[in-house]
C-alpha cells in the first residue's frame, strides 16, 4: 500500500490502523473545497516560480479531471487513501506525473485541511442562514396574515395576559435574526487563510500566503502558523451558532405540539407535514415538531463533543483535530432539515382563533389591566394589585361573576368591567415593543426591513 509517508517506513500500516484512522468516508464532503485549495496553491506555486507554467497547466488539468472524476462518480480509490487529500493528491500525480509530485511543495494537510474546512464552513453557513431567513419570512407572512387574533400570552405555561398571534410569531422571528447574526459572525471570523502555514512553522520556500488567501477569496491569511494549523474556534463556534438554531426550533417545536393537542386546539397541521399512526386511525401527530425538539439535543452534543476534543489540547496539530468534520457535517445537515421542515409546517399550519380566543378571553386575563385603571387613577401599583387580587379571589371562591364584582367595586366600576370584554385587554398593550395592534403593526414593519437587510448580507 502506498501512503504518503513510505519513505520513512518499513511495514505497511495494519489494516487495523487504516480501519480506525482514516477519514476518507466522510472527509470526501470536502472534494471541491480541496481542489480548489490546490488550484489556489499551485498557481502560487507558479508565480513564484516554485512550479514552471508547463508544470502547472499540467496540475491544473490533472485537478480538472479529478474533480470532474468525483462528481461522476468515476473516481477510483485506493487503499492509501486515508483521506480526501490523499486521494486527490494520489490521482493528481497519477495523471500528471513529475509536475504532480509537486502539488504539495510547501504544504502540509494541517493546514491543507483547515483550508479545506474553512472554505467549506464558508459556503454552508451561508446557505443555512439563507435557510433561516426564507423561514423567517414564513414567519413575517404568517403574522400579516394573523390578523387580529389573539391568544395567551404565558408565563409558567399559565395564563398571563392577551397578545396578538403576529406578536407570539415574531418573537420566534426575533431570536431567528440574532442566529442569522451569529452566523454571519461566525462565518466573518473564519474568513482567514491558513494555506502557507505549512505543519506548523512555515516555509523555506519562497511561498505568498497572502496571494493563495486573495485567490480563494479569504478575506485575510493566517498571522502565525502555529494558530493557524490548531485554530478549530471557528468549527465550535460554527457549531454554537447551528446549535442556538436548533435550540429556537426546539422552542417552537414544543409550542406546535402544544398548539395541535386537542387539550389547546388552536391549531391544526396541513397533512402534508402532519403523520399518522400505524395503529390508531384517528390519530395526526406532530412529528416535525417532536423531532425539532429532539435534534436540538443531538446538536448541543456535537457542540459539547468538539469542545472536549479541543480542551487540553497542544499546540499545534493533532491528529484529535479530525474529529472536528462529523459533528460540524452532521450540524449542518440537520440544522438544515429542521429549518426547511419547520417552514413549510409553518407555512401550512391552520390557526383557530376562535379556540384561541376563548382561551385568551377569561375575564381574570384583564386583572392587570384592572390594575393598571386603580395605578391611573392614583393607586400606588402595590395596592391595586393587592386589591384586584382579592376580587379574583373571591370570584374564584364562587363568591360572584369578576365583571360584576369589579362593577360594584369603588374606583372600579362599569368603566373598567368593559376592560374585560372580549378582546380589550390585548388592545391596551400600546407600548413600543408590545403585544397590542398598533405596536404589532409598527414591529412587523421593523422585522420587514431587517429580514431584506439580512437576506442582502447573504446574497
Ligand atoms: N485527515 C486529517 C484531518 O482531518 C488531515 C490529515 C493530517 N494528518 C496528519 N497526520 N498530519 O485532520
Amino acid at each position: 500500500m502506498s501512503t504518503l509517508w513510505h519513505g520513512r517506513f518499513d511495514a505497511d500500516p495494519a489494516d487495523e490502523l487504516m480501519a480506525y484512522t482514516a477519514s476518507i468516508g466522510f472527509d470526501i464532503r470536502l472534494a471541491p473545497d480541496d481542489i480548489a485549495g490546490s488550484r489556489a496553491h499551485v498557481r502560487m506555486l507558479g508565480r513564484v516560480g516554485l512550479l514552471a507554467e508547463a508544470e502547472v497547466g499540467e496540475v491544473l488539468a490533472a485537478l480538472d479531471q479529478a474533480e470532474q472524476e468525483l462528481a461522476s462518480g468515476d473516481f477510483e480509490f485506493a487503499p492509501g487513501d486515508e483521506d480526501i487529500h490523499t486521494a486527490i493528491e494520489r490521482r493528481v500525480t497519477e495523471l500528471a506525473g513529475p509536475a504532480g509530485a509537486r502539488l504539495h511543495t510547501g504544504r502540509s494537510r494541517n493546514d491543507q485541511v483547515a483550508t479545506d474546512l474553512r472554505l467549506f464552513a464558508k459556503r454552508e453557513l451561508a446557505a443555512i442562514a439563507a435557510d433561516v431567513i426564507a423561514f423567517q419570512g414564513v414567519l413575517l407572512d404568517r403574522a400579516i396574515t394573523a390578523g387580529d387574533a389573539g391568544l395567551p400570552g404565558y408565563t409558567h405555561l399559565q395564563r398571563a395576559q392577551p397578545v396578538l398571534l403576529a406578536h407570539h410569531l415574531l418573537a420566534h422571528g426575533w431570536a431567528l435574526a440574532r442566529d442569522v447574526d451569529r452566523l454571519a459572525d461566525a462565518r466573518a471570523r473564519l474568513d482567514v487563510s491558513p494555506l502557507g502555514a505549512g505543519a506548523v512553522a512555515g516555509s523555506s520556500l519562497p511561498l505568498d500566503p497572502d496571494m493563495t488567501a486573495a485567490d480563494l477569496g479569504f478575506a485575510a491569511r493566517f498571522e502565525n502558523s502555529i494558530d493557524a494549523v490548531s485554530d478549530r474556534d471557528f468549527v465550535a463556534e460554527a457549531l454554537f451558532a447551528l446549535t442556538m438554531v436548533a435550540i429556537h426550533l426546539s422552542r417552537l417545536g414544543e409550542e406546535i405540539v402544544f398548539w395541535t393537542s386537542e387539550e389547546a386546539g388552536f391549531a391544526t397541521l396541513d397533512d402534508a407535514y402532519a403523520t399518522g399512526s400505524s395503529m390508531l386511525p384517528q390519530k395526526k401527530n406532530p412529528d416535525i415538531a417532536e423531532l425539532a425538539r429532539a435534534k436540538a439535543g443531538r446538536l448541543i452534543g456535537n457542540l459539547t463533543g468538539l469542545l472536549a476534543t479541543l480542551k487540553g489540547l497542544p499546540l499545534a496539530y493533532n491528529r484529535d483535530l479530525q474529529e472536528d468534520k462529523e459533528p460540524l457535517f452532521d450540524a449542518l445537515d440537520q440544522v438544515g432539515l429542521g429549518v426547511r421542515a419547520m417552514a413549510g409546517l409553518m407555512s401550512s399550519i391552520a390557526f383557530h382563533a376562535d379556540a384561541m380566543a376563548s382561551a385568551a378571553d377569561a375575564p381574570t386575563a384583564a386583572a392587570t389591566d384592572l390594575a393598571e385603571h386603580l395605578v391611573a387613577q392614583g393607586m400606588p401599583f402595590r395596592d391595586a394589585h393587592a386589591a384586584v387580587g382579592d376580587l379574583v379571589r373571591r370570584s374564584l371562591q364562587g363568591e360572584a361573576p369578576l365583571a360584576e364584582m369589579v362593577r360594584a367595586a369603588p374606583q372600579l366600576g362599569d368603566a373598567a368591567a368593559e376592560l374585560l370584554a372580549p378582546g380589550v385587554p390585548v388592545t391596551r398593550r400600546t407600548t413600543p415593543g408590545g403585544a397590542g395592534p398598533e405596536a404589532v403593526a409598527a414591529q412587523i414593519e421593523r422585522f420587514r426591513t431587517r429580514l431584506s437587510a439580512d437576506a442582502a448580507r447573504f446574497d
